[in-house]
Order: C-alpha cells, then structure tokens, then sequence
C-alpha cells in the first residue's frame, strides 16, 4: 500500500455574498460570473477569521477523531501568511494543542504548496509507518475591488491526516512537473491584495498543465484511460473545463464523457471561489463526498498548480470503505448554513484595514467556526477558542 490522506475536513467561513449581488452592483451580466466562470457565491472571511482559524477549525475535528499524539509535522501550506517570520503553523499548533514533539512549518509557492507538503508527508510516514502528519491548506483569496478577478475570490480551509495507511486515498509514486519563474499572479509584501495578469496565468496554467501531464505520463506509463475522475486546482469552476478540452487538443485526451469526470468535484468550489492552496483538495473532498457512485479502487488524476509558478500532475486510487471516515452531512450543512451578505456588508468588510499601530485591538465578534482572531495586542495576534 502506498502512503496516502487518511482524513480530510474542510472549513469555510459563515459569510457569503452572492454573486448575482456582485454583479448587479458592478454592471455585470451575471451569466458572466454564473456561466463564464462557473462561480455562484464566494465564501467572504469576517474580521475576526483569518487563515489560522479556518486551518484549526478544518483541523479540530481530525483531531477529535484521530487523537494528536502520533503527529511528527503539522504542515500549514497558505498564500495568506499573518507573519513574515512566525509560521501560522505554531498558531494553529497552539489552537489545537497539539503536542511539543510535533514540527510546525509554514509552506508557500502560491496556490501549489499543499501537494509539496503532501509529498513530504507521504515520505516521511512511508519511513516511519506508525507516525501520522497533519497538513492544512488556508487561504483567503482577495483581490482589488473591480479588479476582473473579485468574482473569483474565496476563502476556506482543507485539512487533511497523511499516514502509511491511509483510509480515503493512495498516492500513486510517480508525478509530472513543470515549473518556471512568470509574473502571471503575486502578491507583493506591501500589499493586502493579489496583483494578477488575468488572460495569462489562465494560458499559464493550460500550458503547465501539458508540460506536467506529458512528464507524468513518460514518468507513470499510464494514459488517460487510467483515471475514473479527476480534479484540478480551481481558480473558477470552469477551469475544469477550460483543463479537459486542452487536453482534448493537445494530448489527445477523448472528448466523450469528459463532463462525467470532473462534474462531482466541483459544487464546492462553485460555492466557495478561490482557496487557493486549499482549491485542489476542496475539490477532491467535494468528488469523494458528493459521488453517487462508490469510488473504491478508482484512480483520481490530479493537477495541482500554484502561480509564479510550479505545476503538478499526479494521481491517487480511492481506498475501500473511505466514506466510513468522511464527513460529507457537516460540509453540506456548514455549506448551507452561511449567512447571506448584501453587497454593502460584503464592502464594508473588505474595506476594514488590520491595524498596524502595535496598540490594544478587540475585534468585533462575528459567526465564526470554533476558533476566532480576537485581536492584537502589542503586535501579537490575540485568538481564542469558543
Ligand atoms: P475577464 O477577463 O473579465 O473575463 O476575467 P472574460 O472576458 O475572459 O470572461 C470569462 C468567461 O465568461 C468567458 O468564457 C466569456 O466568454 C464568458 P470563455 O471565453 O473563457 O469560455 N462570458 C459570459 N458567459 C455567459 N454570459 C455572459 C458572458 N460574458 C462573458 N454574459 C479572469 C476572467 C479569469 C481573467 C479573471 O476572473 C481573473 O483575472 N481571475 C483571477 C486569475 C485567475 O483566476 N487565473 C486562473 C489561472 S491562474 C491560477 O489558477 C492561480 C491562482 O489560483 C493563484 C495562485 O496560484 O495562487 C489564481
């Protein structure tokens, strides 16, 4: 058996805006947001979540479930670091009282750094097979109001437990990578929101996507036929799409039936927008707990990619009895459960800077998950638990 995600579990915030409301406030068809980009809510962060507490509320119930004593690593892979220097990984690791014996590391390459992190998981436990990691994917994804890329914004969390004996999903050991040094998606440190050149990363991410499925192939000696489903990261739902018919064109990927194997793993991000690190696993927890069909033993393709940029082909076969350990009613219901934004809150929201002054913050009290940012206090970030 290979090593592999042996739990996963998904946060998002309680507050979202429909985008019908963005568009009629930006004089925008929304069949352009709904149809165009395949989005229908975007998940918006209040001001008192941030990427730590989306990543321990995603954590807390592997946690609850599974124990934390044989965790070695908990890997947090974000874009939206609160720290240039603390990981947000010791945060959430002191959140979930994890225990002093386990490593905190925080990961970046854009929208890429959960499967780096899932690779160095999978080698760590396969060495030591009685040993588990936790990793949790977090992010907020925000751009410049009227920026093209708002209706893709989101936020949320996925984490997920690796061990040498997974019970939801194998990794296979082969990939395909492509990796090269654009400017098609940043964020500079002075920055709050994401600078990015729209039409391009989308070519971007097309043309990653044959490079690594090409190496993947050359690298596994597995075609097409191999994969039941497959999930890509999703900037936008319609990517799947946009990914399946250039593969159509360049790789000769068949064009019957190619809606059948992406449609399961894309109601959540449709719902969520970007999550950037999270976007990929967001998909693959939607496929697992949406599918009508029992996904046992099929193999899952997956593309993972992270602007700038490093992009990844690799797969994974469905392990027998997974549904036993998923959590599919609590995702729908937190799904289904969000407040509803008109487009004044959501502005407001996002308008509200962060203090930079090292005073004393409390920060209002919104609808949060079980962990909450409360405030700063001398520079230092302030979070409870509810
Ligand atoms: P845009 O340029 O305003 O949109 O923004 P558009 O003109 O390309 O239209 C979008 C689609 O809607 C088109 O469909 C239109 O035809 C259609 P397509 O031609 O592509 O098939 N459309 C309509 N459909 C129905 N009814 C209508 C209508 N009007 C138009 N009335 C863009 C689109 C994606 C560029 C923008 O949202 C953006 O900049 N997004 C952010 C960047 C992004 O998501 N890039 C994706 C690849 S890069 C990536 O995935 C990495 C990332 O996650 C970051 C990371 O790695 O950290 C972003």
């Amino acid at each position: 058996m290979n090593p592999g995600i042996d739990r996963l579990s998904f946060y998002c915030p309680a507050y979202a805006l429909d985008l019908r409301r963005l568009a009629e406030a930006r004089g925008v068809d929304p069949d352009k947001y709904l149809s165009g980009l395949g989005q229908e809510t975007m998940a918006v962060a209040p001001p008192d979540e941030d990427i730590v507490t989306m990543a321990a509320s995603a954590a807390l119930p592997i946690v609850e479930a599974d124990g934390a004593d044989d965790f070695d690593w908990i890997l947090v892979a974000t874009e939206t670091g609160v720290d240039q220097s603390k990981a947000a990984a010791t945060f959430v690791h002191g959140l979930l009282e994890l225990p002093s014996t386990c490593s905190a590391l925080e990961l970046k390459q854009a929208c890429y750094s959960a499967t780096a992190a899932l690779h160095m998981a999978c080698a760590w436990v396969a060495a030591r097979p009685d040993r588990a990691v936790l990793i949790v994917a977090s992010d907020i994804a925000r751009y410049e109001l009227c920026n093209p890329g708002e209706p893709t914004q989101g936020a949320g969390a996925v984490a997920m437990r690796i061990t040498a004996r997974p019970r939801v999903l194998e990794i296979d050991p082969f990939r395909g990578v492509h990796a090269d040094d654009v400017f098609d998606f940043w964020r500079p440190n002075y920055r709050e929101e994401a600078l990015v050149d729209g039409q391009y990363s989308t070519r971007m991410y097309l043309a990653a996507l044959t490079a690594a499925w090409e190496r993947y192939g050359a690298a596994s000696g597995l075609d097409w036929t191999a994969f039941r489903r497959q999930c890509f990261h999703l900037p936008f739902t319609r990517m799947a799409e946009k990914a399946m018919l250039h593969l159509q064109r360049t790789a000769r990927w068949p064009s019957e039936g190619f809606r059948d194997r992406i449609a399961d793993g894309l109601a959540y991000n449709r719902h969520t927008g970007n999550t950037y690190a999270a976007s990929l696993y967001e998909s693959l927890t939607c496929l697992l707990e949406t599918a009508a069909e029992d996904l046992a033993g099929a193999r899952v393709g997956l593309f993972s990619y992270g602007s700038g940029c490093t992009a990844e082909f690799f797969s994974g076969v469905v392990r027998p009895g997974y549904r036993e350990v998923l959590r599919a009613e609590a995702h729908r219901r937190q799904l289904a459960d969000r407040v509803a934004l008109d487009y004044r809150q959501y502005e407001d929201i996002v308008r509200l800077p962060l203090p930079k002054d090292g005073g004393e913050h409390v920060f209002a009290q919104y609808r949060t998950g079980p962990f909450r940012f409360a405030g700063l206090s001398q520079h230092k970030r302030v979070y409870e638990r509810l």
